[in-house]
């Protein structure tokens, strides 16, 4: 992501009625970067005072006509309006004053904290960071160059849009000094709680310490067997083995690639403690029939929905589909934070104080320890960053949704032997990853890298064959074989149709 700052140079130039050549290239170079979608604009918070004031002499020059109080209401007004596409970049507190004469010092200090470069007139009074200042016309040369690469994930553009609401939660928190489990943790359980229509969300700190957490509340033991799904993260087979049970892996559904309810009743036996699910990719489980076998033999059910919150299921949102539903905010997930974190759901009162318990050592007062837990606490930054995002996120699982659609779409029409994703009558998806099945990976792998489109593969290798987990034979015929097809394209709410359709010509020649 370019990060760049305009200076009042530039902002004056286009504002002004002069339309003499450099009104034409900072025009030019502001409208070109407003629309790059690798490119994010600011203004430094230095210089809003000082344009507002520029603004307001250029009107006295421009419209001797109008009032003085007309010219300050004028130049406010144009300040406001250039935020709606600037966004503010902050000066931040270890600035280097000596260096330059203060302003050019002030505006040094916000473009070297965000990596941004500073678009200018006035070159000659960075001298001495030439390497941060650049003029209209050079910016006009560079930013008329296509873009050539495609991210995987980019969350550069959803940082531009949240950066004053992720900013102003963060500074709370680093004002509060609460930084473990603090305020924002609780409003983010009560609203993601709300979100997923459950009477409990408890914030730890990974989608891995959710598992974990979990399945120590339902009294996971060594010996004991839980039925889950070798077609994942290692974290879901990890944890059930890292308390010493067994993880009995069960084939997939080849459509879906999610566990195969048909196959789950055979793997039961008197050692079945739970069976843990996971909504793969983005999609649910088949939640009905599992929880039907689940009641038979009064199992309770985990859902892994590290990569499916915000996707639903009959009309029910993910982590809402069974005894404890689990999800991550790793910062490329769905949701995600700039660091690790996670949360458990439930319904059940009593599983939600153990699981509240075992986030803090098994502490059920203060210093008093009733059974043995984690250190499974909640970064309040997190919190606040989560719950900036979750403001946008509705909106972003319908990009999402419509984004899976676009590639499928293109994908039928133009590929052949490309199986996209299969996505149930029962269920929407959030895509998380936008995984296709293809007969020779490394060919199309490689056509893509060749195309400058970087791919991922979820999973390579099974988990019932993974060394640390390799401890019996499974007849696991359909995850093994789909290990070896599977692949995942860029995938991200502000990936732009012309991306997808570049992704999918790169294909075309595959398929
Ligand atoms: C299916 C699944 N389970 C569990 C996890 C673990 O989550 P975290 O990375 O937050 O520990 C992930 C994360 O990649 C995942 O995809």
């Amino acid at each position: 992501m370019k990060n760049l700052i305009f200076d009042i140079s530039i902002i004056l130039d286009f504002s002004s009625q002069k339309r003499d050549k450099q009104f034409t290239s900072s025009r030019k170079v502001f409208e070109l970067a407003k629309k790059r979608d690798d490119t994010n604009i600011y203004l430094s918070s230095s210089s809003l005072g000082t344009i507002e004031f520029l603004k307001y002499q250029q009107l006295s020059e421009e419209h001797p006509e109008l009032t003085d109080s007309q010219r300050k209401t004028a130049a406010k007004k144009f300040l406001t309006s250039l935020l709606n596409d600037f966004k503010i970049a902050k000066t931040p507190s270890y600035i280097d004053i000596e260096s330059a004469e203060i302003n050019t010092a002030l505006i040094i200090a916000s473009a070297e904290s965000m990596a941004a470069r500073v678009v200018t007139r006035n070159k000659d009074i960075f001298l001495n960071r030439p390497d941060i200042a650049i003029t209209p016309e050079q910016l006009i040369n560079e930013l008329n160059v296509k873009k050539d690469s495609i991210n995987f994930i980019d969350l550069g553009k959803q940082y531009f849009y949240l950066q004053p609401q992720i900013e102003k939660n963060m500074d709370e928190v680093l004002n509060s000094t609460s930084f473990i489990m603090g305020n924002k943790v609780r409003e983010l359980e009560e609203k993601l709680a709300d979100f997923v229509g459950v009477k409990h969300c408890i914030g730890v700190s990974s989608g891995t310490d959710a598992l974990l957490i979990s399945l120590m509340a339902l009294d996971i033991k060594p010996d004991d067997e839980v039925i889950t799904t070798p077609f994942t993260f290692i974290a879901t087979g990890e944890m059930i083995a890292l308390l010493g049970a067994k993880p009995v892996f069960v084939d997939i559904d080849p459509r879906t690639y999610n566990i195969d309810p048909d196959k789950i009743e055979s793997a039961i036996t008197p050692q079945t403690k739970a069976i843990m699910a996971v909504s793969l990719y983005g999609q649910c489980a088949d939640f009905d029939k599992i929880n039907a076998i689940a009641a038979k033999y009064q199992l309770p059910v985990i859902e892994d929905g590290a990569q499916s919150l915000g996707a639903s299921y009959k009309g029910k949102q993910s982590c809402s589909l069974s005894t404890i539903g689990c999800t991550s905010f790793f910062p490329s997930k769905p949701l995600g934070g700039y660091g690790d974190s996670g949360a458990c759901f439930t319904n059940d009162d009593d599983l939600a104080q153990i699981m509240r318990e075992i986030r803090v050592h098994g502490q059920d007062r203060r210093y008093h320890h009733s059974r043995i837990g984690i250190n499974g606490r909640m970064d309040t930054l997190q919190a606040a960053i989560v719950l900036a995002k979750l403001t946008i996120f509705p909106d972003e699982v319908e990009k999402r949704q419509e984004l899976g659609e676009c590639y499928s779409r293109l994908i039928s029409e133009h590929c052949i032997d490309i199986i996209p994703p299969y996505i149930t009558d029962d269920n929407t998806s959030v895509y998380a990853q936008y995984t296709i099945q293809v007969k020779d990976r490394d060919i199309i792998i490689q056509k893509l890298i060749d195309a400058g489109i970087p791919t991922a593969v979820h999973y390579p290798v099974p988990l019932n064959q993974q060394p640390a987990l390799k401890t019996e034979v499974f007849d696991l015929p359909i995850a093994e074989d789909l290990s070896h097809q599977v692949m995942s394209l860029p995938m991200y709410p502000y990936l732009s149709e012309t991306e997808q359709q570049k992704i999918v010509k790169a294909m075309v020649s595959y398929g």
